[in-house]
């Protein structure tokens, strides 16, 4: 079955090798888009085990026939958003460490064991409802794709189960048994009890051996500012062990105050250092020059009244950038993309066209995932709707439904 889509007044591609006809104005605001106007798109291919692809992509008078077709009636349709930080699987509420924060109360991670044990204390049955509330959230906000880390079992059961219930909805999934030391294994009650390094000892042993059948990235909380996470031995040590059971890197780092978290993602080729919040120009240099990408999270900078890093500075020194919601209960509980692209314009010095592109390719190299984040023949059928004749209504409406992911 093939199904033509028609009445696009701009598609956004996000696919170098389209060139944007339009002159002035219009090209200079989506630079490096691949803008096509009054286009057309063919989906086909999907079946029960297989994904709908892109089949034909073009100008709307060029189109060819198809088993059925749809009118957007003069709609933007962009690439779905590829949302490459995010921990969905969680229960419980801190929505009154939110309002804490507002008030003056600075983040240390120490939220993180509340969540634990609310996550802990669910069943299968309701984590998955929570989860898929929060990916249908992100759906009919523009996203197609999520990147899904465990990290609020922080036992070998619960981390397990985590990463479970998040490869039933997305490939994309991250093993952070290192998100912080679990109560119980600070050393509390006493010497001889177990304490950080027993807990490390754990991450790396048994708990990395139950969880990577069921994850294809390690991640770790790298933040010597923060007494609860991990410092850059420890870090070190719990991605050379993913690495060995054959995951992939990723690494949260430069959150909460200058650190060695973004130096460390480069020496070991991580595919992607998420926060930087604090970078020095070292940091900068050091990612200019790599092929690790640095995910900013301007939601967290937002519900932790922390500063926006630059990002103009950072695309000007040649940084790789993608922009993330890190959907959490703690430092962003929002599963919104197009607040993060308005942020990004707002507060962090990205054009429109910068953003949009940070929010769909951008994750996906953060994700190394080529196949993603852009429109073109053979990709996958990952198309979100505007409702506006233009993509920049994105941002321009911020805080209104305007993006959702086409249903095919
Ligand atoms: O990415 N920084 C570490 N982890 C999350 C927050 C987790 C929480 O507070 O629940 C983050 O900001
Ligand atoms: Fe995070």
């Amino acid at each position: 079955m093939s199904m033509l889509i028609t009445g696009i007044s701009e598609l956004v591609t996000c696919d170098d090798t389209v060139e944007d006809r339009r002159g002035g104005a219009d090209a200079a605001l989506a630079e490096g888009l691949g803008v096509l106007t009054d286009a057309a798109v063919v989906i086909g291919g999907g079946g029960e085990d297989t994904a709908p692809v892109v089949e034909w992509v073009g100008p709307a008078a060029d189109a060819p026939q198809a088993d059925w077709a749809i009118d957007l009636g003069g709609k933007a349709v962009v690439p779905g958003f590829v949302d490459s930080h995010a921990h969905l699987v969680f229960a419980g509420d801190r929505s009154a460490e939110f309002a804490a924060r507002m008030t003056g109360q600075a983040y240390d991670g120490g939220g993180i064991a509340l969540t634990m044990e609310a996550t802990r204390a669910a069943s299968d049955g309701e984590l998955r409802a929570l989860l898929q509330h929060r990916v249908s959230e992100m759906r009919a906000q523009g996203t197609t794709t999520v990147e899904i880390k465990s990290g609020y079992g922080l036992d070998v059961e619960h981390e397990v189960r985590a990463l479970r219930l998040a490869r039933e909805v997305t490939p994309e999934t991250t093993f952070l048994g290192a998100h912080v030391v679990p109560p119980g294994m600070r050393g509390e009650a006493g010497p001889g009890s177990p304490g950080r390094e027993a807990y490390l000892d754990l991450v790396c042993g048994e708990m990395l051996t139950a969880c990577a059948p069921y994850a294809r990235w390690v991640d770790v909380f790298c933040e010597p500012a923060s007494p609860h996470a991990f410092d850059e031995q420890e870090s070190r040590r719990v991605l050379e062990a993913g690495r060995a059971a054959g995951l992939e890197l990723r690494v949260h780092g430069n959150q909460l105050g200058h650190g060695p978290g973004v130096r460390l993602a480069v020496e070991l080729g991580a595919a992607s250092v998420d926060h930087c919040t604090y970078l020095s120009e070292d940091d900068v240099e050091a990612l200019a020059g790599s092929d690790t990408v640095a995910t900013l999270l301007p939601g967290v900078e937002f519900s932790t009244r922390q500063p926006y890093p630059d990002a103009r500075g950072l695309l000007e020194a040649g940084v790789s950038l993608a922009l993330a919601t890190d959907c959490n209960p703690g430092t962003c509980y929002s599963s919104s993309m197009p607040l993060m692209i308005a942020l990004a314009v707002r507060e962090m010095g990205m054009t429109p066209a910068q953003a949009l592109r940070a929010a769909t390719v951008g994750g996906a190299r953060a994700l190394r995932r080529p196949d993603l984040g852009r429109v073109r023949v053979g990709g996958p059928a990952d198309l979100a709707v505007v409702d506006a004749t233009s993509w920049l209504h994105i941002p321009y409406r911020v805080g209104t439904p305007v993006v959702r992911a086409l249903e095919v």
